[in-house]
Order: C-alpha cells, then sequence, then structure tokens
C-alpha cells in the first residue's frame, strides 16, 4: 500500500468498510464507453483541433442541491461554450466540475472558529461544514449520500443535454435575467442572434435542420478530484467489453496539487484506470515531475489520456509554466494542457473573505497563452470555477465587485467562484486570447 494524502480521519474504520462494500454494488453512475467517447474527444484537444471547457463548483453542496442550482449552473456553461464556439471557432469539449466534486483536499487539518480549534471541513461527502465539533466528524453514510446526489445530478444533465434544453435555438433561454440586462449579457444576445439568423440562413439553403442531431444536443461530461480513494475503488468496475478497469464515478478524474505524489497513492489508483485524467500542477512543479507524471500516468502515449492542468498564479505563470510546456513538447510525450487560473490566485481580504481578482484570472489566462504561444504548443482550454448565481466571491469584473460588497452574497461551501456575468465575460476574453 503506497501512503495515501488527504485521507480523512474516519473516526470507525469497520463502519466505513460497510459503507463501501454497499457502495461497491450500487451501479455504475457512467459508462466505460461515455469515457472512451471524452478520451477521444480531448484527444482533439491534446492535437491543437478543441478547446477544453471544465467548469463548476468548487465544492458541491449537499445543502444547495436544486434542479434550478443545476439548470443554472449548466446554463452559464452553455453560454461560455457558444461563446467560445462561435468567437474562436473550434470545437468545445464540455466537462462539468459536477456530479460528484463534493471532497476537498486541505492545507490543515484543523481551524480556528470562533476561538475554538475545529476539524476542518472537507467536502459534504466526508463531513459538514457547520462551525461545531460534532458537525466536523467525518460520516461515512455520506459517501452513500453523495453518490445518490451524483446520481440524480446527472441525471437530469443528461435529461437537459440530450433532451433539447441545449439545443441551439435555445441559445437566448440560456441568458438569465440579471445576466442580459448587463453589457456582457447584451454582448452575448448578439452572438445568440447571430446564431439564429446562421440557423435561418442554413434551412433557406435546404439543409434539413431537424436532421442534424448537433445542433439540437451536446456531449456534456463530468469530472471531479479523486480524494477519497474508497469512494472511488469501490465505484471502480470492469467494462465488459474491453476488460479494462473504469472508475465509474465520473468521466474524467483529476489529482490534485496535494495528492499528485507519482509515488503515492492517488497516482496509483488512476493509473490503474481507463478514463481520461487530469493532473493539477502548481508553480514549484519541476519539469522531471511532470515527465514523470506523464510516463506513470500515459506511458501508452494515449492523446486525450492526460491533461495537464496549470495553476500557477498570475504572478508566476510566465517563469514557472515555460519550461514544464518545452520539457512536455520535448519528450514527445502527449498531453492536453489547460489553465486553471483560480487556484493560484486566492487570497483573504481583511473583512476575512477568501477571494479572487477578475484582473488575476485573466493575468493568468493571458500569461497562459503567452507561453504557448513561445513555446509553439496548443492552450488546450481551461478549468473554472463558477456558479450560475449573481453571488459576489470574487473581485472586479464588470460589474466590478469591491472588497466592501463580498460579504453580500457569499455563499460558496469553499474557494470564491465567478458569478454569472464574469463567467460570460471571461468566455469573451478567451475566445479573444484564442483568435489572436
Ligand atoms: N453539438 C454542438 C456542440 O456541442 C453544437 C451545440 C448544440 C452547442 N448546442 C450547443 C454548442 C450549446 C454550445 C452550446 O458544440
Ligand atoms: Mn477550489
Amino acid at each position: 500500500m503506497r501512503p495515501a494524502a488527504q485521507q480523512p480521519p474516519w473516526p470507525d474504520e469497520d463502519e466505513l468498510e460497510r459503507v463501501l462494500k454497499q457502495i461497491s454494488t450500487l451501479p455504475p453512475l457512467v459508462f466505460a464507453g461515455e469515457a472512451r467517447s471524452l478520451t477521444s474527444a480531448l484527444g482533439a484537444v491534446a492535437e491543437g483541433r478543441a478547446f477544453l471547457l471544465q467548469a463548476g463548483d468548487c465544492a458541491e453542496s449537499f445543502a444547495e442541491f436544486s434542479a434550478d442550482a443545476i439548470r443554472d449552473k449548466l446554463k452559464i456553461i452553455l453560454q461560455m461554450a457558444v461563446v467560445l464556439t462561435y468567437g474562436a471557432g473550434v470545437p468545445v469539449v464540455k466537462v462539468g466540475r459536477m456530479a460528484g466534486q463534493f471532497a476537498k483536499p486541505r492545507t490543515s487539518s484543523t481551524e480556528i472558529v470562533g476561538g475554538v480549534e475545529l476539524d476542518t471541513f472537507r467536502g459534504h461527502m466526508v463531513n459538514d461544514d457547520a462551525p461545531y465539533a460534532e458537525a466536523r466528524v467525518p460520516d461515512p453514510t455520506r459517501l452513500v449520500a453523495a453518490y445518490h446526489q451524483s446520481a440524480s445530478t446527472l441525471n437530469l444533465l443528461r435529461a437537459f443535454t440530450k433532451g433539447g434544453f441545449a439545443d441551439l435555438s435555445q441559445a437566448h433561454i440560456w441568458n438569465q435575467q440579471f445576466v442580459a440586462s448587463s453589457e456582457e449579457g447584451r454582448r452575448y444576445e448578439q452572438i445568440a442572434t447571430e446564431i439564429d439568423r446562421a440557423l435561418r440562413f442554413m434551412e433557406a439553403c435546404g439543409i434539413d435542420l431537424a436532421r442534424e442531431q448537433s445542433l439540437h444536443q451536446v456531449d456534456f461530461y463530468t469530472s471531479h478530484e479523486a480524494l477519497i480513494l474508497g469512494y472511488e475503488e469501490a465505484l471502480t468496475r470492469r467494462d465488459s467489453l474491453t476488460g479494462d478497469f473504469y472508475d465509474c464515478s465520473a468521466h474524467m478524474l483529476w489529482a490534485g496539487e496535494r495528492s499528485r505524489q507519482v509515488d503515492g497513492a492517488h497516482v496509483e489508483f488512476l493509473a490503474g484506470i481507463r478514463n481520461p485524467l487530469g493532473c493539477k500542477i502548481g508553480p514549484s512543479t519541476t519539469p522531471e515531475e511532470v515527465l514523470a507524471t506523464c510516463e506513470r500516468l500515459n506511458p501508452d502515449r494515449v492523446p486525450g489520456r492526460l491533461t495537464l492542468i496549470a495553476r500557477m498564479g498570475a504572478g508566476r505563470v510566465s517563469e514557472a509554466l515555460p519550461p514544464l510546456l518545452e520539457a512536455v513538447r520535448d519528450s514527445g510525450h502527449i498531453v492536453a494542457w489547460a489553465c486553471d487560473p483560480m487556484h493560484g490566485n486566492t487570497f483573504v481580504t481583511n473583512g476575512g473573505h477568501k477571494t479572487r481578482r477578475f484582473d488575476d484570472i485573466l493575468g493568468e489566462l493571458r500569461g497562459f497563452f503567452d507561453a504557448h504561444h513561445r513555446a509553439g504548443t496548443w492552450p488546450g482550454g481551461v478549468h473554472v470555477e463558477l456558479t450560475g448565481d449573481d453571488v459576489t466571491e470574487c473581485l472586479g469584473g464588470f460589474g466590478d465587485i469591491v472588497e466592501d460588497q463580498l460579504h453580500e452574497r457569499y455563499t460558496t461551501a469553499c474557494d470564491p467562484r465567478l458569478n454569472a456575468r464574469q463567467s460570460i465575460d471571461l468566455a469573451f476574453r478567451i475566445a479573444e486570447l484564442l483568435r489572436d
């Protein structure tokens, strides 16, 4: 057994074993064939023919679980996808941090709340975020609850993306009221109107739009950090078609910056499954580590198998990323490169709110695109934390949220998320970077 970082201190190992055994008898959430489709879609990203949009909550919540919340998050991801597809003219691979993103790695195992030392919140599949000791005790039955919430979230996502809601003719409807009345909302409206016109044009040319499935639905995939190894193992099944093992808790799984040790248990688990994988890499990552990660997670050099998600910080991306891009390029390894412009740019305000500046997020993205331009490699995608709601968690953007406003609608269960307006704004900026 290799050492596993970031595992919760479960108080009762026997109960944990019982629960995991139960989960291992439950139906898989995704089908191995879908994971293979995502690998091939990400293969196009690795080869510079498509762009990855991976987005969703920092941490999904048991408390904020509703059809509306799922729908609104999907809306904003579809809007961003439209802006990117139309604005940059590249296919967009859509992957949610949804239907399973319930566990959080922590830097410290305790925190001080109101003068009392408490075990830290580790995500709703482990414990509760309420500020008292009992709430923070890890409870294995939460793993089962996370499975069921993932199943119903995925079910609704499938219904929406295949059942008409994601039809391009609905593009106006995804624009929520509070967005539509804003600058970036109007800019989006314009694209939706142009798409209407393009569709009518094609119809007038004699193309039977009703028969073009791709206009009426999207392939939407799910992903989360593979943190709680027992849960992921309990959902790992042998595919009856190929005989290979797949973690059927989501289409794509990633290792975090804190759990990506090449000789650690998380990487060992990920190496053994066939799903497409992500690996977060921070600014202290060395070229040797990145190459060892590629060798370990994608020894057969399958395009789309491995996405490296750089989270460097706006101030460090320009110096930290280029040596890694060059090392991978020169090694002949094939990876998709994505930019997580969120996690390297988090800080705490004097008022005690964890936040990020929209300008830093943009700054890191610019540095990411620039580094790829210079290395002659493809800036394959973005990985962002967002919500469809009108929250005040990140600073700046068109609405120019300032520090004093953060408390107004600060509802995240973990890290600060872009709100719907900031997300659409960001999509326009990324489309510009892709065009340049
Ligand atoms: N199926 C295509 C795609 O996923 C076109 C499409 C349909 C689309 N509905 C969409 C694109 C919603 C973005 C958003 O690219
Ligand atoms: Mn986060």
